[in-house]
């Protein structure tokens, strides 16, 4: 990030005292304040009424503090910040919030330009874009941004609604779609690999490519969240968005530049260019019982405030066809797990194998064709596997790689939240998930969610269920 500085602003995080606000957005939006923002107002806004602007203002610091930062040398006293409660919603609770809002820019000369952060439980999501515009405040002489988290809508139908009611009150420039994902440096990093290294993306096609796997595995159980994930999946929980920014990105046409409407017109091209998805071509599975990292830790179904029968899927594996010149037969498979073997987030490319082995020691099917995998987390970065001869009398083919990793060259990458708010206040929506994208990708999965999937059962620190293995038709994971 360069150090320009952003015109003031206020912004209103409704759902400013949760989870997300403490861990991710207040940290960011201090690190963003030390160096872009000059005159920066915020308001945060819960159900509660247990905070005041001082207590607020300490919620604050702590939250800074809880990231690691030594808050004793900044001087901060945090009077930037302030409080105001939504209580149960209502109208008037939300005119109550327009007032604060006007009374704090009219004593601090700010503009009028106002970013709205929806950071609340997405049952609460349609009341506040509602109120929000019944109030008024969608209009004022400076720039108003809308922010909304994910999920952006629990299938096509409520995805659908809720763009028709923010629509209605916004603009689509206006509204900034979260999927923290896009945030990510080296998510980024997909399309600087892709885009300006053209020996990769010569071979970028079905000609040279056999298979795609995108996996994300994480190590945690569904543990403080099981009472929302047991209503929602890992089908709608990650392939709908994290996984499928992830397929978008890989797959994409070559955009006519890196801007909002470029980049996210090539998206939109790659999901409506995906063939339903066949049931046999989907594996569910759940956790169960096991070890991870030497930890025991219990099944999906004893964690609290989950039903001892639930059939959840905390697993989900799946093929897909992408129909178009570029890849019609390259099968892309997506996998997704909690209480995996390790956390890993990885794009590997399997490319062809030569077409006969002019080695009579080996068959062609004991050349392992090369591989690019792309880590984005942990570990971030590439590693491309190539065969060499080992020295000796005796032909012997070893597989070796071409290794690069950002920590070794970069140091610490930035937060993904941090990118994203910087984005958002510089009106960037590159990064962010526009209407028709966000429909496009509940199409796809919407007629699995009504289907009845088998759940099979994986013990904890594996690798997930062995009928996942189907989809490779013979081939191996690339990681396990
Ligand atoms: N936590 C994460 O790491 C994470 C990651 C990705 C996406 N998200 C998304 O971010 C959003 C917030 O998640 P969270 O984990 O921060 O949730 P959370 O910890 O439950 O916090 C919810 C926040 O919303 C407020 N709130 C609840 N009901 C409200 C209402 N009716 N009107 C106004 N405010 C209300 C709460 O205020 P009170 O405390 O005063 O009730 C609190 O500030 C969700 O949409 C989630 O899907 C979260």
């Amino acid at each position: 990030m360069n150090g320009k500085k952003i015109p003031p602003y206020l912004l209103v995080i409704v759902g400013g005292t949760g989870d997300l606000a403490r861990r991710k957005l207040l940290p960011a939006i201090w690190k963003l304040r030390e160096r872009h923002l000059s005159e920066f107002r915020l308001i945060g806004s819960g159900s509660g009424k247990q905070h005041n602007d001082e207590t607020y203002r300490d919620f604050v610091a702590r939250s800074i503090e809880e990231q690691g930062v030594d808050l004793r040398e900044s001087g901060d006293s945090f009077d930037w910040c302030y409080y105001q409660s939504v209580g149960s919603g209502t109208t008037a609770e939300f005119k109550a919030l327009a007032d604060r809002v006007l009374q704090i820019e009219k004593e601090t000369g700010l503009p009028g330009n106002r970013v709205f952060y929806l950071a609340v439980p997405p049952a609460v999501f349609p009341n506040a874009i509602k109120n929000l515009g019944e109030v008024g405040l969608n209009k004022s002489a400076g720039e108003i941004k809308l922010v909304v988290e994910k999920p952006f809508g629990q299938d096509l139908k409520s995805a659908r609604e809720l763009n028709i009611l923010v629509h209605q009150y916004f603009e689509e420039s206006q509204i900034y779609r979260i999927d923290h994902y896009l945030g990510k440096e080296t998510v980024q990093n997909v399309l600087a690999f892709r885009f300006s290294n053209a020996m990769f993306e010569s071979q970028w096609n079905r000609d040279r490519i056999q298979r795609v796997e995108i996996t994300v595995a994480e190590t945690v159980g569904a543990e403080h969240r099981a009472g929302y994930y047991d209503h929602v999946g890992a089908l709608r929980d990650m392939i709908q968005n994290h996984l499928t920014q992830l397929l978008t990105l890989t797959a994409m046409e070559v955009p006519t530049a890196i801007d909002a409407d470029s980049v996210r017109h090539e998206k939109v091209k790659v999901l409506r260019a995906v063939s339903p998805l066949s049931p046999e071509n989907v594996v569910f599975g759940q956790y169960t019982r096991g070890a991870v990292g030497g930890r025991e830790v219990e099944g999906y179904s004893e964690e609290e405030r989950v039903a001892k029968d639930s059939q959840t899927e905390t697993y989900v594996a799946l093929k897909l066809n992408i129909s178009n010149w570029r890849w019609q037969g390259v099968p892309f498979i997506l996998r997704t797990g909690k209480r995996m073997f390790k956390a890993i987030t990885e794009v590997a490319i399997t490319f062809n194998s030569p077409p006969v082995s002019i080695f009579r020691q080996f068959s062609i099917n004991e050349i392992q064709p090369n591989k690019l995998v792309m880590t984005l987390q942990p570990n971030e970065g590439f590693d491309l596997s190539f065969k060499v001869k080992e020295p000796g009398d005796v032909y012997r083919l070893s597989s070796q790689r071409l290794h690069f990793q950002y920590s070794e060259v970069f140091g610490r990458v930035p937060d993904a939240y941090e990118t994203l708010l910087f984005d958002i206040l510089k009106g960037d929506q590159t990064l962010f998930v526009r209407s028709d994208e966000v429909e496009a990708s509940w199409e796809l999965y919407t007629p699995l969610l009504s289907r009845k999937f088998p759940v099979h059962k994986y013990a904890s620190g594996t690798w997930g269920p062995t009928e996942a293995e189907q989809l490779l038709d013979g081939s191996k994971w690339t990681t396990i």
